[in-house]
């Protein structure tokens, strides 16, 4: 087993074996402006799916072929891949053949997959490559057994087992078409064969240049063709639709969800739990259902997230809890709670021990540790120090007449009695007090006491009581 193993590796490292990503097509039949593979799966773009199959599959920079929009491909290729232009998409076939010009000469053996196949795994890459190296004749294929055809083509082969010929559902007779092998759309080429066959190709019924056609080539000139056979169906989800998207989000998030709970996370509900490939999650925290987090979230250990939460590209540290909330860009320190509908947006950042309760905003603003903001409240553009209170329905006036954003900086242990209007630029110095409905438009030395509209300063002398109630 070894030493066939190591065979193989060696045997591979001395071919030079290019890899070939066909991307250039509209995908007609998810009636859209957006290219195809630029639609998203799990929060990332198809295209994202084929270059990290891509990348470190060959011993050569994989090439993307792209066409509709090539622009925004391109734009999400960056300098992963590189590029060759189809102008016309005129089917697979003609695809590759685009490639020509910078294999030819340089590749011995070539790769070739579609971007709409995002589940497939590079085992399934390494096996057919495997398979073609040791193989006298021109071509490997990928094929499944499957009873849902998904539109694949079927592979056709001989009383004797050859495979003879890949048909197009759209061209196969009735007795072709209850085949239930399909064709998967991965394929290895010996490139000293590949080429003239590719110039060869006539067009199909529909005029597109089938790249499936080079398997009944192989097959009239006797040629051995390569089989790699998978029944793994959640890996070749190839996408055509947006039924077939709908199907492969399903997908994805099965494998993304059980890894993390084979990770010591628990998910109540994993089929309504929806966590993109780029979160983590620390040990023993619990995600409720209809939960999204996505982008760069890093959430911590012991948290209870959900139900009913979306989470962005947000930091939460351990044992915080967060119900029925919108997080965006905010980074959270241990211990904090936030919810039913608290709200944090870009630059928030909750020191530990901070409780935002029903109905918080929070925006680009640092509220120190243990700072409680119960109920109704909007801080912007405000730096909050430790243990103050943010009484019901209080505002941060922050967008200025102006219109230019002012920053209030209030300071530590403060009481901002219930619906105060904050108007900023302001200061509120340590343990100053405000009463309930006042408009404060100047700065509040520590200690003091402001009620009215506009506030007055009605003492100047600090009462510690009320500097730590609750609530
Ligand atoms: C293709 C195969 C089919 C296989 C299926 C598996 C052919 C003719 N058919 O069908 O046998 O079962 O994949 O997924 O190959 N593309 C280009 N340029 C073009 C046309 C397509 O780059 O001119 C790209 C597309 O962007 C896509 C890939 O090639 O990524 C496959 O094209 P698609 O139209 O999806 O082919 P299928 O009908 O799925
Ligand atoms: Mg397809």
């Amino acid at each position: 087993m070894l030493r066939n193993f190591m065979f193989d590796v060696l045997s591979n490292m001395s071919i030079k074996t290019a890899s070939v990503i066909l991307a250039a097509g509209q995908g007609t039949r998810m009636c859209s402006n957006v290219p195809k593979v630029l639609h998203t799966l799990a929060g990332r773009p198809l295209m994202e799916y084929a270059l990290d199959l891509g990348v470190g599959i060959c011993n050569m920079t994989p090439i993307v072929v792209v066409g509709f929009e090539s622009e925004k491909v391109q734009e999400c290729i960056g300098d992963r891949a590189k590029v060759v232009l189809q102008e016309a998409q005129l089917g697979t076939g003609h695809a590759l053949h685009q490639t020509g010009d910078l294999l030819r000469e340089r590749a011995d053996m070539i790769l070739v997959w579609a971007a709409d196949m995002p589940l497939l795994t590079k085992d399934i890459l390494e096996s057919v490559i495997n398979v073609q190296s040791q193989n006298e004749g021109p071509v490997s294929i990928v094929t499944a057994i499957s009873n849902d055809d998904r539109g694949f083509g079927r592979v056709v082969r001989s009383e004797f087992g050859e495979v003879q010929a890949i048909v197009e559902k759209s061209d196969a007779t009735a007795e072709q078409l209850s085949i239930n092998e399909l064709n998967v759309g991965v394929y290895c080429f010996q490139s000293s064969w590949l080429w003239d066959e590719l110039s060869a190709l006539k067009p199909s019924s529909n005029g597109e240049y089938y790249l499936t056609d080079l398997i009944k080539s192989a097959s009239l000139q006797n040629q051995n063709i390569g089989v790699v056979t998978t029944t793994a169906v959640d890996e070749i989800i190839g996408i055509n639709t947006r039924i077939h998207l709908a199907e492969a989000e399903t997908a994805v998030r099965t494998r993304i969800n059980n890894s993390w709970m084979e990770r010591g996370v628990t998910l109540i509900d994993p089929a309504n739990t929806y966590i993109e490939s780029s979160v983590t999650i620390g040990l023993d925290t619990v995600v409720l259902p209809n939960t999204h987090l996505q982008g760069n979230t890093v959430i911590g250990s012991e948290c209870t997230i959900g139900p009913n939460s979306t989470i962005q590209n947000s930091v939460i540290g351990d044992r915080c809890k967060i119900e029925s909330s919108v997080l965006d860009r905010a980074k959270l320190e241990n211990d904090v709670d936030v919810g039913p509908f608290g709200h944090l947006r870009a630059g928030t950042h909750l020191d530990s021990g901070v409780h935002i309760g029903n109905f918080g905003e929070v925006k680009n603003s640092y509220l120190g540790p243990g700072v409680k903001m119960g109920h109704f409240s909007y801080v912007g553009d405000a730096t909050i120090g430790a243990r103050t209170n943010i009484g019901a329905g209080a505002i941060t006036c922050n967008y200025g007449m102006d219109k230019n954003k002012h920053r209030t900086e209030i300071g530590e242990d403060v009481f901002i009695g219930s619906d105060t209007m904050l108007v900023a630029p302001l200061r509120i110095g340590s343990k100053a007090r405000t009463g309930a409905g006042s408009v404060v438009t100047k700065d509040l030395p520590d200690g003091s006491l402001a009620a009215g509209v506009p506030a007055r300063i009605i003492s100047r002398e600090v009462d510690d009581n009320i500097a730590s109630r609750d609530e």
